[in-house]
């Protein structure tokens, strides 16, 4: 009896000791953009395959440097906190500002950066927006710093963030806003070069690696290709080497970093249906489609390990895009390669939730 008794001590420390060990030092993040553009509304999400929701987008006012928040958004921006959280009260909600919208407003990010007092419009701006409409944290999403002087300014622009949302804090008596970046994922898209990672890693409490849209079909319109692939054997560019990239060079822990899902997938059309494969012959690119669109063809789905890519093709129409396999297969790798989450652009395009569960359950606790 006794006996088994000092077994039971030393099992559960040993247990101790084991969660000690393995026990991740940050919770993770399943995240998730909703675009106002979409048309799925706020109160069709179900935010219980999410820890964090993003909402997208405010605006940046050319003219005072501002955050704004277009009329037609505001009822769903002002209310998303509490929507989301009637449903799931833990899931965390951030506004997104900005957006993949082109050399324009690159341009008007940058001119905002260049100077301290345009800096301070867009960053008192900011919280107050966040602040008015309850939203816990604030996303930046220029895209993309592309010069040298714009690595310097955007430097600048999430020190002075970073500052400003602890002071606020301390003013407010409430937690501070999370700050976060969707970032470029790969030097195929934009050079990485001109993120400043050391300030980045200082400053922000996460970064969104957008590690997709590597492989297009109007990049590539003559070869079908692994849109977003994890591994590339064929060449240099994969989600893999993107996020080691923000590790090792730009020095970003990886332990910041969110591994970027791409809900949507590219077609081609064959120039010989029987050749279906990866980098089959193409005739033509035919752009971005939506999975829940992918999933209507009712077309024959391929997984392959290699790339960790699906694909899909009926008579000469293919698809490159990541299905359930791929999702899952990419977030086991990303928690294993020391990831602190993923997150998926956007979740309007899912089928059913389908690819959102898949990739909360990939994840695990
Ligand atoms: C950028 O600013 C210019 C004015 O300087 C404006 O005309 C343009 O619409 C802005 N672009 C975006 C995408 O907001
Ligand atoms: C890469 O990430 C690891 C784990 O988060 C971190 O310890 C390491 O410092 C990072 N590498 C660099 C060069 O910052």
């Amino acid at each position: 009896m006794a006996n088994s008794k000092n077994n039971l001590i030393l099992v559960s420390t040993l247990l101790m000791l084991l969660q000690l060990h393995f026990t991740p030092s940050k919770a993770a993040i399943k995240g998730g953009y909703w675009y106002s553009e979409s048309g799925l509304a706020v109160s069709n999400i179900n935010p219980s395959h999410f820890t964090h929701l993003f909402c997208a987008f405010a605006h940046l006012d050319p003219n005072t440097n501002k955050v704004t928040i277009s009329s037609s958004d505001s009822s769903q921006f002002s209310t998303f906190t509490q929507t989301l959280q009637a449903k799931n009260p833990s899931v965390k909600t951030l506004l997104s500002i900005g957006g993949g919208f082109g050399p324009s407003l690159a341009a008007n990010f940058s001119r905002m950066a260049r100077q301290a007092n345009t800096r301070k419009s867009f960053i008192d701006s900011s919280i107050q927006q966040a602040r008015s409409n309850n939203f816990l944290g604030l996303d930046l999403d220029w895209e993309y710093p592309s010069s040298d002087t714009d690595k310097t300014n955007f430097a600048s622009l999430i020190k002075e963030w970073k500052e400003a949302v602890t002071k606020e804090s301390r003013t407010s008596g409430k937690a501070p806003l999370f700050l976060s970046a969707a970032v470029a994922g790969s030097d195929q898209i934009t050079p990485l070069k001109y993120y400043p990672g050391k300030d980045v890693a200082n400053n922000l409490d996460f970064v969104n690696v957008m590690a997709y849209d590597l492989f297009t079909s109007e990049g590539y319109p003559t070869v079908t290709q692994p849109p977003a692939p994890w591994n590339n054997p064929r060449g240099q560019f994969s989600a893999e080497q993107g996020v080691t990239e923000w590790n090792k060079t730009l020095g970003v822990p990886l332990n910041k970093l969110n591994l970027g899902l791409p809900f949507y997938g590219y077609k081609w059309s064959l120039s010989d249906s029987n050749k279906n494969g990866l980098f089959a012959p193409a005739k033509q690119g035919l752009g971005a489609v939506k999975y829940k669109d992918i999933k209507n063809v009712a077309a024959q789905v391929v997984f392959d390990s290699t790339y960790v890519t699906n694909y899909c093709f009926k008579g000469t129409d293919w698809f490159g895009y990541d299905d359930t396999q791929s999702i899952s297969a990419k977030v086991v790798n990303a928690k294993q390669k020391g990831l602190v989450g993923y997150f998926a652009w956007h979740i309007e395009q899912d089928s059913n939730w389908a690819l959102s569960q898949a990739a909360s359950q990939a994840w695990g606790m």
